[in-house]
């Protein structure tokens, strides 16, 4: 009976999953379709402490468990209490590497019960636990390296030959694990600890190379293994919902490392091999090439913001940086009651994470039919009066257009200069994350609007008030 109403809990832990994950794909349901998941994984993870049994027995180390679900739910509610939204990709790279551990540490479990009970194992149990084991040994180092980077604890690190001497540890791994699971050697356990020496090896390796701008496909590459090394973990459970949770976001992450890549033009093998954004200079022009830049003040950018009929507004990481995504939403308010028609353009890759751009306007309440996305924006432009650029670089940047040499080239990018006006907005002339030098800014139609994006917000709002 019991067993029973275990299986209708995975059950629904599953189905939820899978309409939370749906749900995950439109911001306005978003925050409901991850409490819906997250409501399912409870009533698995309590089905599961209450009533399952093997040989007729239940669990019955309920002060551990309990421990362990106190101080993780503690942990994990205060950092995501606390977490800045810039911040989001090192939490995310966090946990992840979190599910990496728990899937190696399975492996870790069930090898030694293995040994413990003396007799031998399947070939497919055993590669099953090896999969798990090198899968999340991977996930968990690299996620670790990626939460380091990007809180800036590490910096990128390479050596000549890294990719071969990856190549020939992957080789290893690969080899020890399949000599042990097929012909299960007696008194040779420590082949299995030394495949986890050399998959943590090749987690640090794998990614200390790879650059800044590129952490996040990276983060998500390895959330898919996350994914597929907890599913690894279904399989030797035999239990469905870890299988269909592995599973989704195996699938998840897989498709979303792809879409990034797309949305950045580089082939995955580049993203794991090349080095964009580090140590690496466009070959356009430096700015002493270019030609002077145009200053404008809030006063007139107020000016030819309230008399424009459309305008649209380009938010990058700087807005986020600055947290002036209120203000920013002011500004639009402020402007659309004086009949002027504002959008925002919104590139995929903008800000530090997928969706960043989204969040951070819907944190502030903005309308998502606002929104457009770039092929739409691009359709935009030729007939808007004013674009104003918000702390965004990288995804204006006309190099990846007109420039083969740029380490950017072939990214699609929003094209703003085919608007009447162009006005930037950052503090500096100092270039985005890909760390090259930006044409734009050099433009005759385009007005550089120095400062702090949440201070320049401020005084413009104040100033269009006046207008
Ligand atoms: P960036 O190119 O990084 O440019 C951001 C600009 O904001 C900087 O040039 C900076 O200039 C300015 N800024 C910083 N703080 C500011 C503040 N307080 N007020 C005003 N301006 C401020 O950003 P982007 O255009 O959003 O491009 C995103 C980059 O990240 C791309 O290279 C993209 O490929 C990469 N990336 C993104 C993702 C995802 S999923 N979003 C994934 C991988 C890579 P100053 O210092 O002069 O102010």
């Amino acid at each position: 009976m019991e067993i029973n109403i275990l299986t209708i809990c995975y059950l629904i832990g599953s189905v939820t999953f899978i309409i939370g994950l749906k749900m995950l794909s439109h911001p306005e349901t978003a925050r409901k379709g991850n409490l819906i998941a997250a409501a399912g994984m409870a009533i698995a993870i309590f089905g599961t402490i209450f009533l399952y049994q093997e040989n007729g027995l239940k669990l019955s180390n309920y002060a551990w468990i309990f421990a362990g679900l106190f101080i993780g739910t503690v942990a994990g509610t205060m950092a995501a209490r606390k977490v800045k939204m810039t911040a989001m990709p090192e939490m995310v790279s966090l946990f992840n590497g979190m599910g990496g551990a728990c899937a190696a540490l399975i492996s870790v479990v069930e090898f030694g019960h293995i040994n413990h009970s003396g007799e031998p194992a399947g070939n497919i149990t055993l590669l099953i636990i090896f999969a798990g084991l090198i899968i999340g040994a991977v996930s968990f180092a690299g996620s670790m390296v990626a939460w380091a980077k990007l809180n800036g604890r590490i910096k990128d690190y390479s050596f000549n030959g890294q990719h071969i001497v990856n190549l020939v540890i992957l080789a290893f791994i690969i080899l020890a694990s399949a000599y042990y699971i097929f012909s299960t050697p007696v008194g040779l356990g420590y082949i299995f600890y030394a495949v986890l020496a050399l998959s943590l090896i090749y987690g640090l390796f794998f990614v200390l190379p790879i650059g800044g701008a590129d952490m996040p496909v990276v983060i998500s590459l390895l959330n898919s293994f996350t994914g597929v090394a907890a599913a690894c973990g279904g399989f030797l459970y035999d239990n469905p919902v870890m299988l269909t949770g592995g599973i989704l976001v195996g699938s998840a992450g897989t498709i979303l490392t792809i879409l990034m890549c797309k949305a950045m033009n580089r082939p995955l093998s580049n993203v794991l091999i090349g080095s964009f954004g580090v140590n690496q200079k466009s070959g356009s022009s430096s700015f002493s090439d270019q030609g002077n830049i145009k200053e404008i003040s809030i006063n007139d950018t107020a000016v030819v913001m309230s008399y424009a009929k459309k305008v649209i507004i380009v938010p990058g990481y700087g807005l986020a940086v600055a947290q002036a995504q209120h203000v920013c939403h002011e500004l639009e308010k402020v402007l659309s009651e004086k009949g002027v028609e504002v959008s925002y353009a919104i590139h995929p890759v903008a800000g530090r994470m997928p969706g960043h751009m989204n969040v951070l306007l819907a944190e502030a309440d903005v309308d998502y039919a606002k929104l457009q996305e770039m092929e739409q924006a691009n359709e935009q432009f030729p007939s808007t009066d004013v674009v104003l650029i918000l702390g965004a670089n990288d995804v204006v940047n006309p190099a990846a257009k007109s420039d083969p040499s740029s380490p950017i080239y072939g990214m699609p990018v929003l094209d703003v200069e085919l608007a009447k006006l162009v006005v930037v907005n950052k503090r500096s002339m100092k270039p985005g994350y890909a760390g090259i030098e930006n044409a734009l800014f050099f433009d005759p139609k385009t007005s550089m609007l120095f400062g702090d994006a949440k201070d320049v917000l401020q005084k413009l709002v104040a100033e269009i008030k006046s207008v």
